[in-house]
């Protein structure tokens, strides 16, 4: 197989910056959790950081794979503070929205450019989004409902099922 263009290895390798910075992000709203004394949202953005480390591990192995030169492109620093727990979710949902667009623009170029076998390494991306809006936009609704005294009961019941998710890792040594 002829090895991996280089405009779409470029575009590859900023694929990876923006997972790694999902990671990044996703781990400063865990921070922010466990300051809010969330500890099962704390929990369920930790995962969702170590999945987002995993999806840049998978491209970053295969732009390699394919003969490509993998390039480490600087992270920019993640947002630091929010308003409330709902204020979260819904950033998080726009993130995966913002991430999914990114996925389609790849999926465009590798068409563009008939590279086949990215356009299969990128459908496994393309159906994980569809995964990862869901959960994030269940996730908002159900924080919609919290507000008033009884809604912290909703917030505290909801912490406890996020805590007990388990984590749906694969291994990041090797994606493959
Ligand atoms: Fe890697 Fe949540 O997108």
């Amino acid at each position: 197989m002829a090895p991996i263009g280089e405009r779409m290895a470029k575009a590859l390798n900023e694929q990876v910056k923006w997972e790694l910075f999902s990671s990044y992000l996703y781990l400063s709203m865990s921070a922010y959790f466990s300051a809010a004394k969330l500890p099962g949202f704390a929990h369920w953005m930790r995962v969702q950081a170590q999945e987002e480390l995993m999806h840049g591990m998978k491209i970053y192995d295969f732009v390699i794979e394919r003969g490509g030169r993998a390039e480490l492109l600087a992270i920019d620093k993640p947002r630091f503070e929010w308003g409330s727990p709902l204020e979260v979710a819904k950033a998080v949902y726009d993130h995966e929205k913002k991430v999914t667009g990114l996925i389609n623009g790849l999926v465009d170029l590798a068409t563009e450019e008939k590279d086949h076998a990215t356009l299969n390494m990128l459908q496994w991306f393309v159906e994980e989004q569809v995964e990862e809006e869901a959960n994030a936009s269940e996730i908002v609704e159900k924080l919609k409902m919290v507000s008033g005294e009884r809604g912290i009961g909703v917030l505290y019941m909801l912490d406890r099922d996020l805590g007990e998710r388990p984590p749906k890792l694969q291994p990041v040594v090797s994606a493959k």
